[in-house]
């Protein structure tokens, strides 16, 4: 047998119920390779993976490490092993430390009591061999979620790991973050660790994977050599169509100027610093910055999350004053926001559920609430969003990481808002669902809603606003034609008060 190979998945099969997830997948992982594996929104990556880490007991196949046959019957098993995952979704324990994050369920013991000296020491050591500048005695919660995955990942090199498994490891992290991944996995892959790189970006996976993967509903379509193949090529294995459009045309016409931020200045950390622009009634205005340029954070002023200190919002010639989201939504704003699992999403309840709790005054008859108008409503948003799921009545909590987002999207539609609020609407989705939701956005300001959404994505911002604000360091820097400009131009903008 070839001894370069670490990992061989053969033949491996899953099913939830009557939903065959994964049929007979076979994978080969090589020392010191970094694998890329693509595929669409529930395509079965993540279930995969879940499978190699004992998390879900596969139906059928067989894991080989080494060439041994393995069975792990948890993560903590796959890692004593030196198999190693970064989830998806982040699972940290928010008030602790980074140290402890580091260390949980590990412990190091001295005399019978945990070790924090030496658990402080190594977490130094760890942070500069990986030349990352952070503070170890860090609370989790203060921290960007750009920052809490970059711990994630020192963790599972700090378990020295031999293959380490990445589920989009990059979705928030900043540009300069993501070269500093790169150049970590670089560094691991001389010493012959290999990865798993699971992602929707095709540029980063064409950047950084020797081979790439693409699974197509729970079939392996290809895995070979990057270089036998090309990015079209890998579109059309996921989605089994060509798709030669990223972007489609955004041609809606914006109308009267519709709303007006007026030397918006708010009261708390971090502090947005008198803030003014007019959005027309349906336009899609992009907001564009760094991360902690305070994109996010104006998006909830203006959902009334964030405390106003001076400045107005103008609506129709009004001054509006929202104290909560409440108000915010009597004036039908909706929010998506970027962290869905922590503000968007209740994780144990249904689909339905998910989809109809922010109107449910809209669903009564008699003021009693129907079940069929709800359902019938999910039903409406599943076929809107093309959300893969087996029924409105799963558990929002058995969906992809994608179809998660595109049912909190339909949510926020369900209220039919005049203003859309949207904070990386396209985070974590695949590139057909991607082109979906820009044609969602591009209908809904020719209907006259208007759009406001942040991106870290270039190219998307460029390729589907009508105007764009660049933010930087909290202020605004300037409010520019998208088709009048460039990525230099947003650049600059974006450095102009650093
Ligand atoms: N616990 C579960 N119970 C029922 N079905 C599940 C469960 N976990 C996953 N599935 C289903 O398995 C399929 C594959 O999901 P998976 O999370 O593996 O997709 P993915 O390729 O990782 O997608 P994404 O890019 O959106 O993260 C989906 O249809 C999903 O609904
Ligand atoms: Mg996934």
């Amino acid at each position: 047998m070839d001894k370069d190979i670490v990992l061989e998945i053969k033949n491996l099969s899953k099913s939830f119920a009557q939903n065959k997830v994964l049929d007979g997948i076979n994978l080969t992982v090589r020392k010191g390779v970094v694998l890329g594996l693509m595929g669409e929104n529930g395509a079965g990556k993540s279930t995969m993976m879940k499978c190699l880490f004992g998390i879900y007991t596969r139906d059928e196949g067989q894991i080989m490490l080494y060439g041994r046959p393995v069975e792990f019957k948890n993560p903590k098993e796959a890692l004593e092993n030196g198999v190693a995952m970064v989830h998806q979704e982040l699972n940290q324990c928010l008030d602790r430390s980074i140290v402890d994050n580091l260390f949980l369920g590990r412990y190091p013991k001295r005399f019978g009591v945990v070790d924090e000296a030496r658990m402080l020491k190594e977490s130094i050591r760890l942070f500069s061999s990986l030349k990352m500048n952070i503070n170890p005695r860090t609370i989790m919660r203060t921290m960007s979620v750009s920052q809490r995955q970059m711990v994630e990942i020192a963790k599972a090199v700090s378990y020295d790991a031999r293959i380490i498994v990445l589920d989009e490891p990059t979705s928030s992290l900043t540009e300069r973050e993501v070269k500093k991944l790169f150049s970590i996995i670089e560094s691991l892959k001389k010493k012959g660790v290999s990865f798993v790189y699971i992602s929707h970006k095709i540029d980063e996976v064409f950047e950084i994977c020797d081979e790439t993967a693409v699974l197509r509903d729970g079939k392996m379509i290809f895995s070979k050599p990057t270089k036998e193949t090309t990015v079209n090529e890998v579109i059309s294995a996921m989605v089994g169509r060509s798709l030669d459009k990223r972007y489609p045309e955004v041609d809606n016409i914006p109308g009267e100027p519709y709303m007006e931020v007026r030397n918006l200045t708010t009261k708390y950390e971090p502090v947005l610093e008198d803030i003014s622009f007019t959005v027309r009634k349906g336009e899609i205005f992009g907001i564009y910055g760094l991360v902690g340029a305070g994109r996010s954070e104006l998006l909830e002023s203006l959902f009334g999350i964030r405390t106003i200190a001076s400045g107005e919002i103008i609506l129709g010639g009004r001054s509006l004053r929202f104290r909560n989201s409440r108000d915010a939504m009597e004036y039908n704003f909706a929010l998506v926001t970027e962290e869905r699992k922590l503000n968007g999403m209740f994780g144990k309840d249904t689909i339905k559920f998910n989809t109809t709790i922010t109107n449910l005054e809209g669903y009564k008859t008699f003021n009693i609430l129907s079940e069929r108008k709800m359902f019938d409503a999910t039903t409406r948003e599943i076929g809107r969003m093309n959300t893969k799921c087996t029924s409105p009545d799963q558990l929002i909590s058995a969906l992809s990481g994608g179809n998660q987002q595109k049912v909190i999207i339909g949510k926020w539609l369900e209220r039919e808002p005049e203003i859309f609020l949207m904070d990386e609407p396209t985070r974590g989705i695949d590139v057909g669902a991607k082109y979906e939701i820009y044609q969602l956005i591009i209908k809904m300001a020719k209907e006259g809603k208007t759009v406001i959404m942040v991106s870290s994505e270039m190219p998307e911002i460029l390729g589907v606003t009508n105007r764009i604000a660049v933010m930087s360091n909290c202020r605004l820097s300037g409010v520019v034609d998208t088709k009048a400009t460039d990525q230099e131009d947003l650049l600059r903008l974006s450095a102009k008060y650093l």
